[in-house]
């Protein structure tokens, strides 16, 4: 079995601990590559009515007995991803589990090949506005030495933080890390830098140095943010990217690891508008929106603040919209994950959530269903976990993957 406790607050969890943990290129036991593996060979058959799981396990036994891992097949990986989805504690939107749409990229190994397989994963999920939750599994990790491919973005479409003299932050405070990264390895920011500047990826393999490499612009969709009532909104010139797809997590299915696996669903506004536009540490619009309400803002009891964050988030709920690009709403959410519990418990399943995730900040007056229960707060396997960060909060990089990969072979020579 896997130790739960290790993973999400042990060494190599950036999530937990604020900064980048030094590589830990975990090794399994044999015996517990095994018992995971079983578990989930015998869902897998289980769920999906298939015959012949004591060969495959048999099987699988051998093949670790030789390398340390076994290959999935196309099938178990594909359900595989979507278990760990249904599984993923802190999503909301897991009733579409089932509909995960996941590209089976294994042989793709190098950077060239990586970047255009997430071109074309950007340009499968926008879906022209009608977003699909999108998987891309690359190759699976090599068992005590790491990933054999890396993106460094935490998402494939993000904006840049330029961090001005002063200590000021032009864009995303929140990217200033991976934008002084990419500018470590030689990124040029464009002449004139402005709020919402797309970050470039850097990929990494086994075989090749970090590279930088620009995203496509026409395959970013963004949304330009208007108020259906505030004609003066749009002077704020906000905007916000249509896809968010996760590029820093670990998938684990039956033992194996999957560090480049990024994926999407579509947004919840409250992401956009709540989270990414309005935290003090990100946007921090809440003042200028304020303003142009003309509230109050001198005092607290005014409520100014809920009442600029519930504006911006009619603006990107409506402006989405208007722009046919697919995006939840709490309540539509909350209705629907309710009825993604009532699947697990009928097919005899434990619905696993973390509360405080599962709850966004907007809809509380409706009181909606999310809040008025609780959930299993254990985290099996198949899931999602934070993969490893390839750079510390000043962006400076550590051992890269081909040193790691070349250390490994010189040990085996
Ligand atoms: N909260 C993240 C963001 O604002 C996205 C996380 C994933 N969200 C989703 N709807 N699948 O970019």
């Amino acid at each position: 079995m896997v130790d739960v406790d290790r993973r999400v607050g042990g060494a190599g969890c950036p999530v937990a601990h604020g900064a980048w943990a030094p590589p830990a290129g975990e090794a399994l036991a044999e015996a517990d590559v095994l018992a995971e593996a079983e578990e989930f060979l015998r869902l897998f058959h289980a769920e999906r009515r298939l015959p012949g799981v004591a060969a495959r396990v048999g099987q699988v036994r051998d093949e670790i007995a030789v390398t340390g891992t076994y290959r999935h097949t196309r099938e178990e990986l594909t359900y595989g991803a979507k278990v760990a989805w249904r599984q993923s504690a802190r999503c909301v939107g897991r009733v579409r589990w089932a509909g995960l749409r996941v590209r089976d990229r294994r042989d793709v190994t190098s950077v060239v090949g990586i970047a255009r397989e997430l071109g074309q994963h950007l340009a499968v999920a926008e879906n022209g506005g009608r977003i699909q939750s999108v998987m891309t599994v690359f190759a699976p990790d090599r068992p005590g030495v790491g990933p054999r491919a890396r993106i460094w973005n935490d998402q494939l479409v993000r904006y840049c933080g330029h961090r001005g003299v002063d200590g000021s932050v032009l864009g995303d405070p929140g990217q200033v890390p991976m934008t002084d990264a990419a500018l470590r390895l030689g990124w040029r920011p464009p002449p004139v830098p402005g709020r919402f500047d797309v970050l470039p990826w850097v990929l990494e393999t086994a075989y090749e140095d970090p590279a930088l490499v620009e995203v496509p612009r026409d395959l970013v969709r963004e949304v330009a943010l208007a108020h259906p009532a505030y004609p003066w909104f749009e002077d704020l010139r906000l905007r916000w990217h249509a896809l968010p797809v996760i590029s820093n997590m670990r998938l684990r299915v039956g033992g194996v690891d999957y560090s480049c696996a990024p994926f999407n669903g579509h947004y919840l506004g409250d992401e956009i508008g709540t989270r990414n536009l309005g935290d003090g540490g990100r946007y921090d619009q809440l003042l200028p929106v304020a303003r142009g309400l003309g509230l109050d803002t001198s005092r607290e009891d005014t409520l100014w603040r809920e009442h600029a964050v519930l504006v911006i988030n009619q603006a990107v709920l409506w402006s989405f919209r208007q722009a046919g690009v697919r995006v939840s709403d709490p309540h539509t959410e909350s209705e629907l994950f309710m009825k993604f519990c009532a699947q697990e418990e009928r097919a005899g399943r434990a619905v696993h959530g973390d509360w405080s995730w599962l709850n966004g900040s907007v809809g509380w007056a409706a009181l909606h269903a999310v809040h008025h229960r609780y959930y299993d707060t254990r985290v099996p396997n198949p899931n999602l976990w934070p993969a490893q960060r390839a750079y510390g909060p000043d962006g400076a990089a550590q051992l890269t993957l081909r040193q790691r990969h070349a250390a490994a072979r010189g040990r085996e020579d």
